[in-house]
């Protein structure tokens, strides 16, 4: 059975003093986390080592990075490559998040590299997807993700999809408060399960966790849990609030 999952993403927020609290906050609260479910904290860069310690002592815990660079070394100075994040032992890195997607121009070509680049160095990528409202409003969001499966993810082999976990992150949804219904979010993932079954096969379509993310909060994280292909979620805003975040996991725990 393909894990569920609680992943926070924390952006550009948060000072070194009040992650820390904020972790420690996470582990006291809920510090057991069975076998079949997971939380990923993806931190800035500068706290990856020190929150990869902190929750080493606690299953269920893993931290994830950002982004990555697409290249695997050389002179593009700021930049962090794949190689360096597994020499810190980071288990994840979010691939193609669209604020990095509008704010950075990354292509689906690029973060075709940066899977592959990931998939080399045994880090598992949380590939992020999701249409704007312009796509929305056409009715064409399952074209629309489907492409992005298909020129970035579908680069990695049967193997190392295996690894991966994908997020549906619907543009229109990011930081509004306006959460995708449940019947939406679970209409995309269904697709999107069938889209990774017609190129590797049923078998391994079920084993990929697909989370749903965009103003996911402690009040509606039952509803989107209870859908049969939403297997998690990925929490921006309210990832940065202890008591938020807690009762997802709670409510993810319970699913
Ligand atoms: P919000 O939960 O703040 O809408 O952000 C979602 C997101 O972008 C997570 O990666």
């Amino acid at each position: 059975m393909r894990k569920k999952i609680a992943a926070a993403n924390w952006k550009m927020n948060l000072t070194w003093q009040q992650g820390n609290e904020l972790v420690q906050a996470l582990l006291g609260a809920t510090p057991s986390i069975q076998d079949s479910h997971q939380v990923i904290l993806s931190v800035p860069f500068p706290y990856l080592a020190s929150v990869n310690s902190m929750v080493q002592s606690t299953s269920g815990y893993q931290v994830a990075a950002q982004n990555c660079h697409h290249l695997a070394a050389g002179a593009y100075t700021g930049e962090v490559s794949a190689i360096m994040l597994a020499s810190l032992g980071i288990p994840y890195c979010l691939v193609g998040h669209s604020e990095r997607r509008e704010y950075n121009g990354e292509t689906n070509a690029v973060l075709a590299e940066k899977l592959q680049r990931c998939s080399e160095n045994s880090i598992r990528p949380i590939f992020c997807c999701g249409e704007p409202l312009t796509i929305r409003d056409q009715e064409q969001q399952n074209e629309y993700v489907a492409r992005q499966l298909q020129e970035s993810l579908f680069v990695l082999s049967k193997e190392q999809v295996g690894h991966a976990v994908v997020a549906y992150e619907p543009i229109w949804a990011i930081g509004t408060g306006r959460t995708a219904s449940s019947a939406q979010a679970q209409a995309m993932h269904q697709h999107i399960r069938k889209v990774l079954a017609d190129h590797y096969g049923q078998e391994l379509a079920e084993r990929i966790p697909i989370l749903y993310g965009g103003s996911v909060k402690a009040s509606n994280a039952d509803e989107l849990f209870g859908c049969p292909d939403v297997d998690g979620a990925l929490v921006g805003g309210a990832s940065l609030v202890a008591s938020e975040f807690t009762a997802i996991v709670r409510s993810l725990c319970k699913s």
